[in-house]
């Protein structure tokens, strides 16, 4: 898929509040710092689209990207930021998992994973939580021009193990990626063209 045309359309915590024309949408979650708002730039080709920083934390608010006037990109905030205060927590539980209970035009969560990390029990049970609400996932490792192939495959084989044990009976697509290379992109921009295409 070509990516003619990518905006931002809208920020909010309200789910009441963002786009309601029924088109499509896919969502980027994982933890803070994982890379999100990176992939949506490396992927849309537009590198200043969505705000990426060293810092994790950055991205607070659901925000939708149109792509091509016909599907939506969605960034969140990530979890697990370690400096983040219990209330800030609890306000961030509340208002992403609503909006994945809720919001009835997504039609995907990618849930992205920084290649260089091993297994970690927040993104196990947040992909358990998923899987609970029945929410179609896809695996997204990133940083991939972090490792040599072979500790990137490694940390791949331990988390497919770990996705094995604990998730799934089979296991999800999986992408692997680097946005600093713009590596992985096209791939999943294909698997989003054919999803769209399955909708009708
Ligand atoms: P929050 O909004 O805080 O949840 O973070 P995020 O997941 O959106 O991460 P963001 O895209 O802001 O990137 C965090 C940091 O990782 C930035 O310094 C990016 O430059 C860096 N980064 C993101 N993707 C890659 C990548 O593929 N390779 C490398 N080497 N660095 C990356
Ligand atoms: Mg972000």
């Amino acid at each position: 898929m070509f990516v003619k045309s990518a905006s931002f359309v809208i920020s909010n915590t309200d789910i009441e509040k963002c786009p309601n024309n029924n088109l499509p949408e896919y969502a980027f979650i994982g933890r803070s710092n994982v890379g999100k708002s990176s992939l949506i730039n490396s992927i849309s080709k537009r590198k200043g689209l969505a705000k990426t920083s060293s810092k994790p934390g950055k991205t607070q608010l659901i925000n939708h990207y149109l792509i091509n006037n016909k599907w939506y990109l969605v960034d969140l905030p990530g979890y697990g930021y370690a400096n983040t205060s219990k209330t800030k927590k609890q306000i961030f539980q509340s208002f992403i998992k609503t909006y994945f209970i809720k919001r009835k035009q997504l039609i995907n969560a990618f849930l992205l994973i920084d290649i260089r990390h091993d297994p970690q029990r927040i993104d196990i049970n947040f992909m358990r939580w998923l899987v609970k609400n029945q929410i179609p996932i896809s695996i997204i490792f990133t940083k991939s021009d972090k490792l040599k192939t072979h500790a990137m495959n490694k940390k791949i084989n331990s988390y497919k193990q770990i996705m094995i044990r604990e998730v799934w009976e089979s296991l999800p697509p999986i992408f692997v990626t680097s946005s600093l290379k713009n590596r992985g992109g096209d791939d999943i921009l294909n698997y989003i063209e054919n999803l769209n295409s399955e909708l009708g």
